[in-house]
């Protein structure tokens, strides 16, 4: 507080100055390695596959697109790879095979590994629990519209396949990962030139037959052609549950916490131990939510129940008096009284239409700090309608933002009153500590707040992570990235003395831009590969001090 003075050890590295190099930067306190590069295989035998893998050796390898992760006991890894381009792939833009098409479909998805702490770094061991799950995985449904019609498909009927395009993450006091589905439109479209988009999947941004991205997956595999397989669409943009422990076991899709782009699912335990688990969903002017579960989640479990299955979802609506309230969305609600829960749940975003929500600057990842003050990240939105017609939002916002709120109820209420904590242009007036586009956050319950950016950084800079103080909003840049790449995911092991980061798409893919992290791996490789940093203090402190 004021008359204290700032906590000079909270905080205490050197900030280092925006890079635009090749390869990644560390405050001069701290060293980084790399591990679990593209296409290293998951038995544990340190090898990797060579490029121009098959599609059944990718299926046993580390893929693309590393972002979202967590560790579990400091032992067991879950690793989202939300996704890897053609051109990264192959060198070309697009598939000319239905084996191709599987290479690009397995390097998406999850990898668990358990990891062997070696000195300042980690090795990935052999383990019965190392496994890859990706979009042609077995998975099943659970909650209120796992019965529902609109999650049955001509190809697979009621066996349901795969996860896709697996940004943030959460993870659970049970010990289980969750992984959330974020633009899996880019996916989906058809051959059929004359086949047209629904109403409800124009909301969720599926607008014809040309797909958004490019991959050309329903040139080859009809499981992605809507004119031929109806609802397969519906069956992701899902958060996805994960059990790192058992290799097993399926992943299970909640669907009591609604279907959108998912970027997270952070989850806190609300007063009486009910499970709150908070989700941005990353589009322009989409929205915020939060689920909460009916009840203590231990004496649900003890009867049967999941606590992720029985519960209330609810979307933010921001005043501009500086509070917001949390309407629900479920028939209970008079607005939404005509609708049944399971369309409610597959089309969530057109439920909040209805219900009232905040159309926000691209909800990124969401974190819980100390004093139970939740963080959002907004990462940026062209929109010129900002404040007051948005609370909580900015006209012409190409920076971005993040804004704070705290509940009404420790996590459970059903009203909140928020602020801004930074706004990206305002902290560029400030020497050394800019940055753009907030992304990935995590906050360590000492006051700290890690922030990691995905877009434009000031003098078209590489990305970076930097660290805040909770109390005052002072950033300090800890690292920075590689250029053509993003920085995200954020997991810490050994009480912070050691934190694991992602570098994703290094140089978009392109050998002429950086050859990360052969350099660090000594392997002599040329074309980038995603892969995880490891980040230590050399005097073994904790991680942001
Ligand atoms: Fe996959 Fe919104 O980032
Ligand atoms: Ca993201
Ligand atoms: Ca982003
Ligand atoms: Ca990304």
């Amino acid at each position: 507080g004021k008359g204290k003075g700032a906590d000079k050890g909270l905080i205490g590295f050197t900030s280092i100055p925006l890079n635009g190099g090749p390869y990644p930067t560390i405050a001069p306190e701290y060293a980084l390695a790399a591990i679990l590069p593209w296409r290293e295989k998951i038995d544990g035998s340190g090898e990797s596959y060579p490029y121009n893998l098959t599609s059944e050796q990718q299926e046993k390898a580390i893929g693309l697109g590393h972002d979202g992760m967590w560790l579990f006991n400091d032992e067991v890894l879950c690793l989202n790879l939300e996704y890897g381009t053609n051109y990264h792939m192959f060198g070309r833009n697009d598939v000319r095979s239905l084996e191709e098409v599987r290479t690009v479909q397995a390097a998406h998805g999850v990898a668990v590994v358990a990891l062997q702490r070696t000195g300042d770094t980690f090795k990935m061991k052999r383990d019965r629990r190392n496994r890859r799950i990706h979009v042609n995985t077995p998975v099943e449904f659970s909650g209120p519209a796992a019965g529902s019609d609109l999650l049955v498909t001509k190809i697979d009927n009621h066996n349901p396949k795969g996860t896709v395009n697996n940004c943030s993450m959460g993870h659970t006091p049970w010990g289980t990962y969750l992984t959330c589905e974020e633009n899996f439109d880019q996916y989906f479209g058809s051959k059929d030139k004359s086949w047209t988009a629904s109403d409800e999947q124009k909301r969720m941004s599926i607008s014809g037959p040309n797909e958004g991205a490019g991959y050309g997956w329903f040139d080859y595999d009809d499981r992605f052609d809507l004119a031929k397989n109806e609802n397969e669409d519906n069956r992701f943009g899902w958060v996805v549950e994960i059990d790192p422990q058992n290799p097993n076991a399926k992943p299970i899709k909640r669907t009591a916490l609604g279907r959108f782009k998912h970027e997270g699912a952070t989850v806190v335990e609300g007063i009486a131990k009910r499970i709150v688990v908070y989700s941005g969903d990353d589009e322009r002017n989409e929205y915020i939510y939060k689920f909460v579960s009916a009840q203590n989640w231990r004496a649900m479990m003890a009867r049967g129940k999941h606590p992720l299955d029985e519960g209330t979802l609810y979307v933010a609506e921001f005043k501009a008096d500086g509070t917001g309230v949390w309407n629900e969305l479920s028939p209970k609600n008079p607005k939404l009284a005509d609708k049944t829960m399971d369309w409610i749940l597959v089309n969530t975003r057109a439920a909040a239409d209805i219900a009232g929500a905040t159309k926000m600057d691209r909800p990124e990842w969401i974190t819980v700090g100390q004093n139970q003050e939740v963080f959002c990240t907004l990462t940026n939105n062209t929109n010129p309608v900002g404040h007051p017609d948005r609370p909580a939002n900015l006209a012409n916002n190409a920076d971005g933002h993040i804004v704070r709120w705290k509940d009404s109820r420790s996590h459970v209420g059903t009203s909140f009153e928020w602020d801004f904590f930074a706004i990206a242009k305002e902290v560029h007036d400030k020497d050394g500590q800019m940055f753009g586009s907030p992304d990935g956050i995590w906050a360590d319950m000492k006051g700290r707040v890690f922030v990691e950016t995905d877009g434009t950084q000031p003098g078209k800079n590489n990305d970076q992570l930097l660290v805040a103080d909770q109390k005052t909003a002072e950033f300090k840049r800890l690292m920075t990235g590689v250029r053509g790449g993003e920085v995200t995911g954020i997991t810490t092991a050994d009480n912070q003395r050691v934190m694991l980061a992602n570098i994703q798409h290094p140089g978009n893919g392109d050998p002429a831009v950086t050859d990360f992290p052969s350099a660090m791996l000594k392997d002599g490789q040329t074309v980038p590969r995603d892969a995880t940093l490891v980040i230590v203090r050399k005097d073994k402190g904790i991680i942001g001090s």
